[in-house]
């Protein structure tokens, strides 16, 4: 879908809010930056579509909630990311703990999320670009690119595992 983009204040155009519930999952291209619209459980969230791991594309990612947080998982190597935040989430254990338990814990922020405003049945994206770097950034960039098109190739060989399996 064709989608004109008019900007007021940093506030970018991506869709008419019915047809953005209605698709679920968005892909924008706005201000040269490919971000992820959401609408899950009433609430839109905008985040960078590619994943801060490998570049893996989010789209079609499942959501579960983790930790108190709702989390997009990347269809590529599982990794969680929480829609909100961006934070990283992973399970592990504290050797330190008799007897050591999985727990989750926090990588920090590591996905660039974008604020979403509605207004009278519009949608728009502000993007945040505050801090100069996340770890998202470098698969919007050039040289993310390139790596992500090497990845797409090489994708049934991958020796990445997934996080679930470590
Ligand atoms: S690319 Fe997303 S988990 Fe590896």
């Amino acid at each position: 879908m064709e989608e004109k983009e008019q900007s007021t204040e940093g506030l970018q155009f991506v869709g008419k809010k019915d047809e953005l519930i209605a698709a679920k999952r968005s892909l924008r291209t706005i201000e040269g930056r490919d971000v992820l619209i959401i609408h899950h459980q009433g609430v839109f969230y905008a985040l960078d579509c590619y994943c801060y791991h490998a570049g893996g594309m989010l789209q079609n990612g499942d959501i579960e909630e983790i930790n108190g947080n709702l989390c997009i998982i990347c269809p590529k190597h599982k990794y969680k990311i929480s829609l909100a935040e961006g934070e990283g989430w992973y399970r592990g254990r504290n050797p330190t703990e008799k007897p050591p338990v999985f727990r989750w814990y926090s990588k920090g922020v590591k996905q660039r999320t974008h604020t979403v405003t509605e207004k009278n049945g519009e949608v728009f994206v502000k993007l945040c670009l505050q801090p100069a770097w996340i770890d998202s950034d470098y698969y919007q960039g050039e040289k993310g690119k390139i790596e992500r098109a090497k990845a797409g190739a090489a994708d049934d060989d991958t020796l990445v595992m997934d996080e679930d399996d470590v």
